[in-house]
């Protein structure tokens, strides 16, 4: 990706946040709070909802893919379970998707950044066909950048930490954009164990050390592979219910839209 993006026309594009994570990480308070601190700001965003399934919105979004699609009705009618269902949902979203382009585009030179939430259950964004069309789509429009959600209580052993990184390691290496690693929920545990063992590998082997179980071995070599991925990333602590480390977010949004710029 070395072209300029095409339709910047010299002007300066809002950053796109892509708001991924496991299902529970959190993504939807961490939006409602990102939404809200921008609001407060005076720096409204747009905001783009691709989930089907999400129940109750905690913030209005400009653009809502259950105002085009009903995924209980494209379950009954494909014969769909509920991940079906909302893949289904997704892909037919994404076949007019060129009309929410034209949409963001109206309103691009008045907002501050674009605010996009995925699918609860990950890999329905980040495995399929219209994940890879919707990011790629607005990643050669605007800088793109990867917040990628993580539950902070629930990553503190080290082979679960490593199966997350793993994770992430891979929509890195797939999207190829700017990434932020956001440790959530820090006002139940902080991030900076995450921050030790992901700077220094001999913390990490040692308290892999502990960890007697079968995975652990595999976990210790893939943990060498990870140093390489974890020199390409911004890592910040927050709370979406506390609104703490959100000011950290926005300035590593800040640099990552920098880095899009000079690297894409
Ligand atoms: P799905 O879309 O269902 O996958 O969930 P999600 O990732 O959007 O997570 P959601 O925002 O629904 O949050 C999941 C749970 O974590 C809820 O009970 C939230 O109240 C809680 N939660 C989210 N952020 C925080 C946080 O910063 N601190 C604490 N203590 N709880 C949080």
């Amino acid at each position: 990706p070395t072209e300029t993006p095409a339709s910047t026309n010299g002007k300066k594009q809002p950053p796109v946040i892509l708001c991924i994570g496991m299902a529970g990480s959190g993504k939807t308070t961490f939006m409602q709070r990102i939404n809200a601190h921008l609001h407060a700001k005076k720096t409204p965003p747009y905001v783009v909802n691709l989930d089907p399934a999400v129940g109750n919105l905690p913030f209005t979004a400009n653009i809502d893919v259950r105002d085009t699609v009903n995924y209980k009705e494209v379950m009954k009618q494909y014969n769909l379970g509920p991940n079906g269902g909302i893949l289904t949902s997704l892909n037919l979203f994404t076949t007019k998707f060129d009309q929410v382009l034209d949409l963001i585009a109206k309103r691009a030179d008045s907002v501050s950044h674009i605010l996009v939430d995925t699918p609860g259950q990950i890999e329905i964004f980040t495995w399929s066909a219209s994940g890879s069309i919707i990011t790629d789509t607005l990643a050669s429009t605007y800088p793109t950048v990867i917040a990628y959600i993580i539950d902070t209580p629930r990553t503190t052993a080290p082979a679960t930490f490593m199966s997350n990184m793993l994770y992430a390691c891979s929509i890195l290496y797939k999207t190829k954009l700017p990434f932020i690693l956001v440790f959530n929920k820090t006002d139940v545990v902080s991030h900076e164990f995450a921050v030790e063992w992901m700077t220094d590998f001999e913390k990490f082997q040692e308290a892999l050390s502990h960890d007697t179980t079968y995975m652990s071995s595999l976990m210790n070599s893939m943990s060498l592979v990870l140093d390489e991925f974890y020199s390409h990333l911004k890592v910040v602590g927050v709370s979406a219910v506390t609104g703490n480390g959100v000011e950290d977010f926005f300035a590593a949004v800040d640099e990552a839209a920098v880095e899009y710029e000079r690297d894409y």
